[in-house]
C-alpha cells in the first residue's frame, strides 16, 4: 500500500516504524516527518496542520491510506477533506475530533451515553463559577473547555487556587478562546491509565493498556509535560476491566456519536482513572471513570503499544478507516514494552535547539528501538529540534527486562543538556 503518515513526533515515527515492519512492504511517506522517519520513509515537506497542503499532496499522489497522528489537523477537518476526494483516512472527522477539542462536548456525549466520568458543570461567568465551587468540595478540578496544549487543567487543592484558575480562564483570558468556558469537575481519586481503542464507527477493538508519566521529574514531581515515558501493559488495568471498558465506555460513545450523525473512525483514546481498593468512589458509582478523551494515538503511549502488535498494521488501519474492522485485525504479542523519553534540558519550559545528538547507532545495537520525536538533520548530524527529542523503547518478557533494555540504550545517547526520568514504570514495580 502507499501510505501517508501525517505528523512529526515520536508517535508518527512509531506508526511509520510499525507499518515498515508489516509482513508486506509498503510505500511510506511522512508529512513532514523527522530525522527518524527519513530513514524508513520519504519525508514530504508539508506541515501536519496545513490541511490544504496535505489534501493537495493526497490528490496528486493518490495514497491508499492517510494516517493522521496529531489532534490539530483532525480538529481542523483534514479527514473531512480527504473523504471528499475519496482517500481513506485513519482518524475521526472534525465532528468526532471534538471529543478531544471540547471538554464540554465530551461531557455532553458521555452524559447522554451514560459513561462514568467526573461530575462537571460548565460556566462562562466567573462569579457564578466561584459560587458553584462549594458544591464540589476539595480538591476540585478546573478545566478550560478547548485545546490548551495540556495546560488547561488545574487540580486545585484550595478554594483560592480554584478561584485563581477561574479568573485566569474567564477574566484574564490566559487560554484565549479555549478558556472562554470552564468546567468545574469532581476530583477523581486513583491511578490513571490509557486505553487506545481502534474503531470503525460501529465496532471497536481495544489495543493493549498503557500508562503515561506526565510530570517532568522522578516521583511524578514538577510541571506537566506531553509525557516523559510509558509502558504497556499497565497492571492497574486488570483483565476483568477490559470488557467493561469496551461495553460501558468505548462503544456507548461510538454509538452516541453515530446517533448524532458522526461515524467516528480512528483511535478513541480514553484517559481513565481507576479507583484503588479503599479509595473514594466517584459520584458515578464506578471504579473506572473517564478523565478525558483524545481523538488520536497517545504520545508516548504509542511508542510502547505499537511495538507489541503483530499482524498487518496497515490492514487494521485501513479496515478501521473503511468500516470493516474485526477483532482479528489486532494481534498482541506476549512481550511487554517500556519507553523512556529523552528531552531537552529546560523542557517543558524554554529550551535550546540544534544540539548534536551522538550515540544513536550504539543505542540501536542494544536491541531497543529509538524513535525520534523532535529531531532534524543538519548536514550529516542529527540535531535536536524540540522539547521531547527521542523516545527509546525496550521490550522483554518482563517489565524489568523492558525497562533495563530501554535505559541501556538511553545510556549510549548524549547531547548537551539532555534530560530523562530514571523511574519509568515505577508504578508497575511498586505493585510487585
Ligand atoms: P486532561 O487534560 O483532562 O487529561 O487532564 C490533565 C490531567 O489532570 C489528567 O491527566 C489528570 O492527571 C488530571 N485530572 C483531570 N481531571 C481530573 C479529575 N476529574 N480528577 C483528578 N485528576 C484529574
Ligand atoms: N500521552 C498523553 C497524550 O498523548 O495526550
Amino acid at each position: 500500500m502507499k501510505i501517508l503518515v501525517v505528523g512529526s513526533g515520536g508517535r508518527e515515527h512509531a506508526i511509520t516504524w510499525r507499518l515498515a515492519n508489516d509482513p508486506v512492504k509498503h510505500d511510506l511517506f511522512c508529512a513532514p516527518g523527522n530525522a527518524g522517519t527519513a530513514a524508513i520513509a520519504t519525508n514530504v515537506d508539508v506541515g501536519a496542520e496545513d490541511v490544504a497542503a496535505v489534501t493537495a499532496w493526497a490528490r496528486a499522489n493518490n495514497p491508499d491510506l492517510v494516517v493522521v497522528g496529531p489532534e490539530a489537523p483532525l480538529v481542523k477537518g483534514l479527514v473531512d477533506e480527504l473523504s471528499k476526494i475519496g482517500i481513506p483516512a485513519f482518524g475521526p472527522v472534525a465532528s468526532g475530533a471534538k471529543m478531544e477539542g471540547s471538554k464540554r462536548f465530551a461531557k455532553e456525549v458521555m452524559d447522554a451515553a451514560g459513561v462514568p466520568t467526573g461530575k462537571a458543570e460548565v460556566y462562562t461567568d466567573p462569579a457564578a463559577a466561584k459560587a458553584a465551587l462549594a458544591k464540589f468540595g476539595l480538591p476540585v478540578v478546573i478545566k478550560a473547555d478547548g485545546l490548551a496544549a495540556g495546560k488547561g487543567v488545574i487540580v486545585a487543592e484550595t478554594t483560592a487556587q480554584a478561584e485563581e484558575a477561574i479568573d485566569d480562564m474567564l477574566v484574564a483570558n490566559k487560554f484565549g478562546s479555549a478558556g472562554a468556558e470552564v468546567l468545574i469537575e469532581e476530583f477523581l481519586d486513583g491511578e490513571e491509565c490509557s486505553i487506545l481503542a481502534m474503531t470503525d464507527g460501529e465496532t471497536a477493538v481495544l489495543l493493549p493498556s498503557s500508562q503515561d508519566h506526565k510530570r517532568i521529574f522522578d516521583g511524578d514531581k514538577g510541571p506537566n509535560t506531553g509525557g516523559m515515558g510509558a509502558y504497556s501493559p499497565a497492571p492497574v488495568v486488570t483483565d476483568d476491566m477490559l470488557p467493561e471498558i469496551k461495553e460501558k465506555i468505548i462503544l456507548p460513545v461510538v454509538r452516541e456519536l453515530k446517533k448524532r450523525g458522526t461515524t467516528y473512525r480512528g483511535i478513541l483514546y480514553a484517559g481513565l482513572m481507576i479507583t484503588p481498593e479503599g479509595g473514594k468512589i466517584a459520584l458515578s458509582g464506578s471504579k473506572v471513570n473517564v478523565v478525558e478523551f483524545n481523538a488520536r494515538f497517545g504520545d508516548p503511549e504509542t511508542e510502547a503499544v505499537l511495538v507489541r502488535l503483530g499482524g498487518s498494521f496497515a490492514d487494521a488501519l485501513l479496515h478501521a478507516a473503511t468500516g470493516r474492522l474485526k477483532d482479528e485485525d489486532i494481534v498482541v504479542k506476549d512481550e511487554v514494552a517500556a519507553t523512556v523519553i529523552i528531552s531537552s534540558g529546560g523542557y517543558p519550559g524554554s529550551y535550546e535547539k540544534g544540539k548534536v545528538i551522538s550515540g544513536l547507532d550504539e543505542a540501536a545495537k542494544t536491541g531497543a528501538i529509538v524513535f525520534h520525536c523532535g529531531t532534524k538533520m543538519s548536514g550529516d548530524d542529527v540535531v535536536t529540534s524540540g522539547g521531547r527529542v527521542l523516545s527509546v523503547t525496550g521490550m522483554g518478557a518482563t517489565i524489568r527486562e523492558a525497562v533495563d533494555k530501554a535505559y541501556a540504550a538511553v545510556g549510549c545517547i548524549s547531547f548537551d543538556k539532555m534530560f530523562y526520568r530514571k523511574d519509568i514504570a515505577h508504578r508497575a514495580f511498586d505493585r510487585n
